[in-house]
């Protein structure tokens, strides 16, 4: 039984003050509704992981609000030296030490907007797995690339090049990835639960051939792309999907709860 995962990628929003208003209220739901006290029960007994990544400097807020364990926190990105002249970057022991238990690696808008490399890439994965840090390693195919047919082969490049030196271990135990078609993101056009179903499943299948059974059955695999409360049920309870990374969405606290809640 892998362990469900609901994670909010707040990309570029939420200052301080949000952040805290947010860790509070959702706090407050755990504590006081009915359906906020069953997701933290599920939270408690290790059937559900939720997880914020504020922007880097609303990360402490995040931290110092929260009262319990419930809510855990991620970065939005990492590099992978430890210090040193690379003027902009943060480092894996300044997020251990910021309080975050995952980092994002590999969003689609780092590798489009920001044009990180598969190689880039590679480098945070092995750096984060050296870390007490968790990656939640993103991948997904453009609008383009679906559409000639690649989908499979893009997920193939992304993931083999990032994973190729890890162990079986190593990738059952500590990585998570996050399936976003790049298309899907922030769009409103999510992709049915079937397609999504289908790359989360082929994604398992490239871990098995690689790490055997045991490793593949036990990554969890998270989808992305213009999820919300009413499609956020099916596309959780799919066979090969584990959970939800959401963008817009889990900027409400009211509509990241609503999702939490069709997850648990
Ligand atoms: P949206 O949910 O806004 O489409 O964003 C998805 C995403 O990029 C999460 O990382």
């Amino acid at each position: 039984m892998r362990m469900k995962m609901i994670a909010g990628n707040w990309k570029l929003n939420n200052n301080q003050a949000a952040t805290r208003t947010f860790v509070q209220n959702l706090e407050s739901w755990f504590a006081a509704e009915p359906a906020g006290k069953k997701a933290a029960s599920a939270a408690a007994s290790g059937k559900i992981e939720i997880v914020i990544a504020p922007p880097f400097t609303s990360i402490e807020a995040a931290r110092a609000a929260k009262k319990s364990e419930i809510i855990q926190i991620a970065a939005q990105n990492v590099y992978h030296e430890s210090k040193g002249a690379f003027t902009g970057e943060v480092s894996l022991s300044m997020l251990e030490e910021a309080g975050c238990k995952y980092a994002i690696i590999g969003h689609s808008e780092r590798r489009h907007v920001f044009h990180e490399p598969d190689e880039a890439l590679e480098k945070k994965l092995i750096a984060t797995l050296e870390s007490q840090v968790l990656p939640i390693f993103c991948v997904g195919e453009l609008l383009e690339e679906r559409s000639s047919g690649n989908t499979e082969k893009v997920l193939a490049r992304q993931l083999e090049s990032a994973w190729k030196s890890l162990t079986s271990d190593v990738v059952g135990k500590m990585v998570v990835i996050a399936y976003e078609p790049v298309w899907a993101i922030g769009t409103g056009q999510t992709a049915s639960d079937a397609d999504a179903e289908k790359a989360c499943d082929y994604i398992r299948s490239l871990a098995f051939e690689k790490f055997g059974i045991a490793a593949s059955d036990s990554l969890r695999i998270l989808y992305g792309g213009s999820v919300k409360p009413e499609n956020s049920a099916s596309l959780c309870s799919q066979n090969d999907i584990d959970g939800l990374l959401i963008g817009g969405a889990s900027l409400e606290v009211e509509s990241f709860e609503k999702i939490i809640e069709t997850a648990v």
